[in-house]
């Protein structure tokens, strides 16, 4: 194993063994380019950007022998052997009684809320993603976020920002737990900058879920990063297997959403599990009208096998070495070009706090997407704005600016080596040297909501 020889440079634990070119342009085609698509990078093609750090999700590259379970995948409608693999693979890891695959994480979600969400009740997380928030608030339910103080200052230090804020969690339950149908933890946390929760943070957690009745679920779509970091920095958990882990993690809860597309290891793929025999009837039954038959969901036979493979891999130690490493290399990289990050650095991504950055531009001309287009025109990265653009829109029709401005640089899994990453570097200690010259934007144009996808800019 890596962690028993002593050397500095953490490698890539891969050798490349199928190519992809990406396309060098110029810094006048991309200023140009990014003009013409209104200053939103969500409107590029992929083929004119040289980094892809829009996300961390289905964005990486498959092992040969993923691609080998691919050639395998048996696309019988009903109980194919493909099927029976995914099955094992996660309840080696997470032995719930009840797996229900999905196209993606999301389809798992609406799933769940579908059966147990509804107006009037409420479900509280550390942090819920977008797509988790918008399932619960589809019902008519509230989503209700309750991480740690700490969780929500990005300079402060702690091993565990993603944990939950226990005293206000039972506080809360005292007093409404007769509407809350489910409790969730998201890890790690991505709203939260990819922040951890701790193994002690998750008993706490079950405790009070245990005292008032209330399941509890894991969103667990980078749980193999989390659990690296409770080996690392949890007492008492040092030289365990992540594997070993993960199922203490799964034995803390009562079900689980998963997105395959990130610690899956797997272009798409999903799946929602649970241990209670009616939910899960339920749970079927709208699977079938909505996704599919319970033996492929949405998902072909082949991403059924993709996944199987992936979730061994997952949790290989040199792996997730690399992977921890090779983020917080970057974070470290950024803070040595004077870029303001969030600290400590997180699993699957680094976030730079632009509002710190660009002081000089006010929230409401949206330092971010400033940031954003900075530094895909001057070295062809696309990054993804996560503060005012994406939150400043108001239900009542007003803006006002998001707690914070940040950029997220998410980091696709095994798909760029060091030199890429030193690249990028490059590139944000030359955005950073420059950056009181940057201007803020306005908005031209915007849909009635998720503006950020669609938005169109102009310079202020
Ligand atoms: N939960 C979390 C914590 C996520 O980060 C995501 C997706 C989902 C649920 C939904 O899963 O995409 O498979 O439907 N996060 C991606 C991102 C999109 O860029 O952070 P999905």
């Amino acid at each position: 194993m890596m962690g028993s020889v002593s050397f500095r440079t953490i490698i890539e634990p891969f050798r490349i063994h199928s190519v992809e070119p990406v396309r060098m342009t110029s810094q006048e085609d991309r200023e140009r380019m990014i003009r013409d698509v209104g200053f939103n990078v969500f409107g590029l093609r992929s083929d004119d950007v040289l980094f892809d750090l829009l996300t961390d999700s289905g964005t990486g590259a498959m092992s040969r022998d993923q691609w080998a379970g691919i050639q395998r995948g048996d696309e019988s409608y009903a109980g194919s052997p493909s099927w029976y693999r995914f099955l094992e693979s996660v309840q080696e890891l997470f032995p719930f009684k009840h797996v229900i695959p999905t196209h993606q994480g999301r389809a798992a979600e609406k799933i769940l809320f579908t059966v147990i969400g509804g107006p009037g009740k409420v479900v509280p997380n550390n942090t819920h993603f977008d797509t988790t928030r918008a399932n619960v608030e589809a019902t008519g339910a509230e989503a209700l976020d309750l991480v740690i103080a700490e969780g929500l200052d990005p300079a402060a230090l702690h091993p565990f920002k993603g944990n939950m804020d226990v005293e206000r969690l039972e506080a809360f339950l005292q007093e409404r737990s007769g509407d809350v149908p489910a409790v969730m933890m998201t890890v790690t946390n991505n709203s939260g900058g990819g922040q951890p929760v701790s193994l002690a943070n998750l008993r706490a957690t079950r405790e009070v879920c245990d005292r008032f009745g209330v399941p509890l679920f894991l969103d667990a779509c980078r749980f193999a990063e989390n659990a690296w970091f409770i080996r690392e920095r949890e007492e008492g958990q040092q030289g365990r297997e992540v594997a070993d882990i993960v199922r203490e993690m799964a034995s803390l809860t009562d079900g689980m959403t998963m997105s395959a597309k990130k610690d899956g290891l797997a272009n798409i793929g999903g799946w929602l599990a649970m241990n209670d025999d009616d939910l899960a009837e339920q749970c079927r039954t709208l699977l079938i009208r909505t996704e599919g038959f319970p033996t492929y969901g949405g998902l072909a036979g082949r991403d059924l096998e993709a996944v199987a493979q992936g979730l061994r891999e997952v949790v290989d130690h040199d792996y997730l070495q690399y992977r921890i490493r090779s983020t917080a290399y970057l974070g470290e990289g950024l803070v040595n070009a004077g870029m303001p990050v969030v600290q400590p650095i997180g699993g699957h991504a680094v976030y730079i706090d632009a509002r710190g950055l660009l002081p000089h531009i006010a929230p409401l001309q949206y330092p971010g997407q400033s940031l954003v287009v900075s530094l895909y025109e001057t070295g062809g990265i696309r990054a993804c704005e996560i503060g005012t653009v994406m939150f400043g829109r108001q239900p009542d029709g007003s803006e006002r600016p998001a707690a914070l401005d940040l950029v997220r640089l998410a980091i696709p899994r095994r798909t760029y080596t060091q030199s890429h990453i030193d690249y990028v570097i490059e590139v944000c200690e030359r955005v950073s040297s420059k950056s009181a010259e940057l201007g803020g934007y306005r908005i031209v144009d915007e849909p009635p909501s998720l503006r950020h996808f669609t938005a169109k800019f102009a310079p202020a």
